[in-house]
């Protein structure tokens, strides 16, 4: 892969392969200068297309952020984890905390204090223990095999709706929105079933979920803080509302099983609708946000590499092993945060008590240490790929289980569908760097199919 010298890092700042602590709080010049060319750098990453690389092409960026280091000074206190090994290192590692509400309050600063960081904070995903493993405790093992398997043939009901309205669409216009119809469709669909959401309202909630994601970026401008605010009070609102009917009438859902299990889990009512109705919301964006870029992903990542789609149409077996190369090629979740405790930390990075420390998911899975030429996408790559793309350690994503049914049955019955199935238009990215999202991915159907030989 080529990298632009004009932004590689300075001379000065050796490449940090071997040791993992940066002196962050004493910046020296070529910390400032390390800290200068990573800014850049993240700009760069963040933009929906600029110079070519952006995230239309993030991974010529990624490298360049391991060149500075395996943990290099971020533009905003505290660092920045680039390598694969830094990366689990931390997920691992329970020394590190969430940027949890108390930290956030200690900031001092609007933009961490704004409604829907506020709102956000108090999700699962931010808690810390004691209250986080609680809550993990009451939730269980929600996507269990037997679950799957009851949610299979619901899953596959979706995906062959989803492809109808595709199919629609592209007969009447000539192409078809592929990020709106099936990105966002599917995934909404899929986690709102489960949980028993109307599904009039699943339109609302994809909007105010894409809208809340602003809060969780590196560079919201005031405007893009402004729609996460209301997207975020808007979502809190509506579950609010929804865990309010159902604790008056009970359905047969997970909903009402949660508003069943928090009202002996906790004493207080009032705090455990409250409890549901975050729970409830953030199933809604966790696997909404997270699974169309997968799927949105898969989709653009075959069309580029047409001969393992075809590979795929005849190898079924091989999709599971497809969907892990998606997201080990692109996760979702590029970027995530932890703090330093003060604590002695196991992974040996030196971070002090409240800095901040990136995850960059993103560089880790292009990392040359952690796999062999990663830039290549290789649906066939040998024996299980351990990626970071559902986190790793006490916030091992809940939903990894229906992330990748989705995927699964997706991928087996579009390729069958329609084996001429292509992207007619450069796709769309949101300018966001933390969490991956393509706006817009056009399709058509190809007069012919293509016609690849490939080894068995
Ligand atoms: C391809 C799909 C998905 C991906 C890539 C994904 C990714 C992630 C990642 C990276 C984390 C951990 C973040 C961190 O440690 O900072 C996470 C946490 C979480 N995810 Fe997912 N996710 C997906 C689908 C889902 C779905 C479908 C649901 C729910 C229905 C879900 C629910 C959760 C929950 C509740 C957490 C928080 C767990 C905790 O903090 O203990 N995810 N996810």
């Amino acid at each position: 892969m080529s990298v632009d010298a004009s932004i590689a890092c300075p001379q000065s700042v050796p490449p940090q392969r071997a040791t993992r602590s940066v002196p962050a709080e004493t910046a020296t010049p070529p910390a400032a200068d390390a800290t200068r060319r990573v800014a850049v750098l993240l700009s760069r990453l963040r933009s929906a297309r600029k110079f070519g690389d952006g995230q239309s092409n993030p991974w010529p960026t990624y490298e360049q952020l391991r060149e500075c280091g395996d943990v290099v000074p971020s533009p905003w206190g505290g660092v920045m984890v680039t390598s694969y090994e830094a990366a689990n290192a931390v997920l691992r590692d329970r020394s590190f905390r969430t940027p949890d509400l108390e930290w956030r309050q200690q900031q001092g600063d609007v933009r961490w204090n704004s409604p829907a960081n506020t709102e956000l904070s108090q999700m699962m995903m931010l808690l810390n223990a004691p209250e986080h493993t609680r809550q993990r405790r009451v939730l269980g093992n929600t996507f269990d095999r037997a679950t799957l398997e009851r949610l299979t043939p619901v899953i596959e009901g979706l995906v062959d709706s989803v492809l109808d309205e595709l199919e629609l669409r592209m007969k009447e216009d000539g192409s078809a929105d592929y990020a709106e119809i099936v990105g966002d469709g599917l995934p909404v669909a899929a986690v709102g079933h489960w949980l028993g959401v109307p599904a009039a309202d699943f339109a609302d909630l994809c909007v105010w979920t894409h809208g809340q994601s602003w809060a969780q970026e590196l560079f919201p401008t005031a405007s893009q803080m402004a729609f996460a605010d209301e997207s975020a009070l808007s979502l809190k609102a509506y579950f609010q509302d929804l865990v309010a009917e159902r604790t008056k009438s009970p359905g047969d859902d997970v909903l009402s099983s949660w508003i069943r299990a928090w009202s002996e889990a906790e004493e207080d009512p009032e705090q455990a609708a409250t409890i549901v109705a975050r729970l409830a919301s953030f199933a809604i964006m966790a696997g909404l946000e997270t699974t169309s870029n997968l799927v949105n992903a898969g989709m653009w990542l075959l069309d580029r590499n047409p001969e393992q789609a075809d590979w795929l149409r005849y190898h079924p077996e091989g999709i599971p092993a497809a969907t892990e190369e998606i997201l080990r090629y692109d996760p979702a979740v590029a970027i995530t945060t932890r703090v330093g405790s003060g604590s002695d930390s196991p992974s040996e990075i030196a971070v002090g008590k409240g800095q901040l420390v990136y995850v960059c998911i993103g560089s880790a899975h292009h990392d040359p240490r952690f796999i062999a030429d990663p830039d290549r996408f290789d649906v066939r790559r040998p024996g299980p790929v351990r990626h970071l793309a559902f986190g790793q350690g006490a916030h091992f994503c809940l939903g990894a289980g229906l992330g990748r049914l989705e995927s699964n049955v997706l991928l087996r019955k579009v390729l069958t569908r329609f084996p001429t199935l292509r992207v007619v238009a450069e796709p769309v990215w949101e300018s966001r760097a933390a969490f991956r999202r393509m706006a817009s991915l056009r399709v058509g159907l190809a007069p012919k199919p293509r016609f690849y030989s490939f080894g068995a």
